[in-house]
């Protein structure tokens, strides 16, 4: 067999979160000398967080527990007492939510809970989803379908809450459309969403008879003076809705492959009730998932000192935004929007201000021809074309807003910087970088 086996649909998976990685350590063998940034993935460890002692104590006494329970496989769908812990967490935090311990299943992260998700859509059924948006959810939804993925505008310029006319478009051009993804809090862009917007998307899927899937990882980051609001609550009775939650962002813990599926209201529809069975039988296939964090979670979130961690994470990540979108602020070629959730920001380029032939002079030889190769492909974005430029020029590491499916030029930056002084000169330095680029086709 001398054709192709490999998978037609390979190329619609794109995660320039990590892909920029290869290009960074490409840099750091060509220039040892060069110190890079690590501003493009979201993670607490890598930008120092200290795990919480009482995480560490909360494993080691699992670890010795003497039954050695979680060295086994757990139950297929979840550990059921920590099922039954999700469902009552999320009845106190919805007083209208109906949820069961069976409504219930754990995944190895939430990242896995994607795949599985989008997997058992059947491929002529889409998934609205937000632009810019987390690339693992763009990608597997247009693996499955075998067609380009379907969007929904966040607005830039109104804080980027999600544009309620052109959800209603799309819906009204595509009746293959079978759920609204939201991100809330948004990665890549850091917005929470209304109360009155989230009202707005669940009225609009009740009137289309569709579900909501909700990313939930990041709800209890949130500050500088916003507040999460419960979609539960809004689509209780209404709309059938998929809340996705997980360890690996509220507790630095992304490496403990943690995260869960909640199936509400999903008896409003034999259609919904048929796909949540269909996502339960897809899950039977991997045995279990990691069992030593899902034995953990209801110790870990009740414990007596989580609710002071989680405090002191969001005073610092509110001090982060503050502090990054001034300095940013003052370039006169961005538009930027603070941060109120989770850990990432994505400033835009104003409108023609990237140009094909800008560059910036990158002293070292071997890393300027390097760049030069990879920026010589004539249908690289513009803003992945920046990317690279300043990589090579001053170790910062981000991802093109482009990588997030956005129709703007721009880049996602993570505000996770323990250091403040490392912070301010990161991105002063971004700063400049921006100015040098803009003004070198002038
Ligand atoms: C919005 C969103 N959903 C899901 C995930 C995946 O999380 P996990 O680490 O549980 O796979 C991420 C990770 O960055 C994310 O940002």
């Amino acid at each position: 067999m001398n054709t192709s086996y490999t998978h037609k649909n390979v190329d619609r998976l794109s995660y320039q979160i990590r892909e920029i990685v290869e290009v960074a350590k490409h840099i750091e063998t060509l220039n040892p000398e060069m110190n890079i940034t690590w501003e493009n993935i979201g993670d607490p460890i890598v930008k120092n967080w200290c795990v919480p002692g009482f995480l560490k104590t909360l494993l080691k006494e699992e670890i010795d527990n003497p039954t050695d329970r979680s060295f086994g496989y757990a139950h297929s769908r979840g550990i059921p007492e920590v099922r039954a812990w999700v469902a009552a967490q999320a009845q106190k935090m919805s007083p209208s939510c109906t949820l069961d311990a069976d409504d219930v299943v754990f995944t190895s992260g939430l990242g896995s809970a994607i795949a599985i998700m989008y997997q058992m859509f059947d491929a002529g059924a889409r998934v609205l989803l937000p632009s810019p948006t987390y690339p693992t959810h763009a990608s597997f939804e247009a693996f499955h379908a075998g067609r380009e993925p379907l969007f929904y505008q966040l607005d830039p310029e109104n804080n980027w809450q999600p544009d309620i006319s052109s959800i209603e478009s799309q819906l009204d051009a595509h009746p293959e459309i079978a759920a609204i993804l939201i991100i809330n809090p948004n990665n890549p862009t850091g917005t929470v969403h209304t109360k009155e917007v989230l009202e707005k998307i669940v009225e609009i899927a009740k009137k289309h008879g569709i579900m909501i899937i909700s990313d939930e990882v990041y709800f209890r980051m949130v500050y500088d003076g916003e507040q999460h609001v419960q979609i539960t609550e809004l689509a209780a009775g209404r709309v059938p809705l998929i809340v996705m939650r997980g360890l690996s962002k509220d507790i630095p813990w992304p490496g403990g492959r943690c995260g869960w599926l909640e199936f509400h209201n999903m008896a409003l529809q034999e259609r919904t009730l048929q796909y949540a069975k269909a996502v339960k039988q897809r899950i039977l296939m991997e045995v279990c998932a990691t069992r030593l964090p899902q034995q953990i979670t209801p110790a870990l979130y009740d414990h007596p000192e989580f609710p002071a961690w989680i405090e002191e994470y969001n005073k610092g990540l509110e001090d982060n935004a503050h502090a990054i979108s001034s300095i940013l602020s003052t370039s006169p070629y961005l538009t930027v929007n603070r941060t109120k959730g989770a850990f990432y920001m994505m400033p835009l380029f104003k409108e023609g201000m990237l140009k094909p032939g800008q560059t910036l002079p990158i002293a070292h030889d071997e890393v300027r021809k390097f760049i030069e190769e990879k920026v010589a492909d004539p249908d690289m974005p513009l803003d992945q074309r920046f990317v690279y430029y300043l990589l090579g020029y001053t170790g910062i590491c981000v991802v093109p807003a482009s990588g997030f499916y956005s129709g703007r030029s721009g880049f996602r930056l993570t505000t996770l910087e323990r250091d403040p002084k490392k912070r301010d000169a990161t991105y002063t330095t971004l700063v400049d970088a921006i100015d040098r680029y803009v003004t070198s086709s002038v």
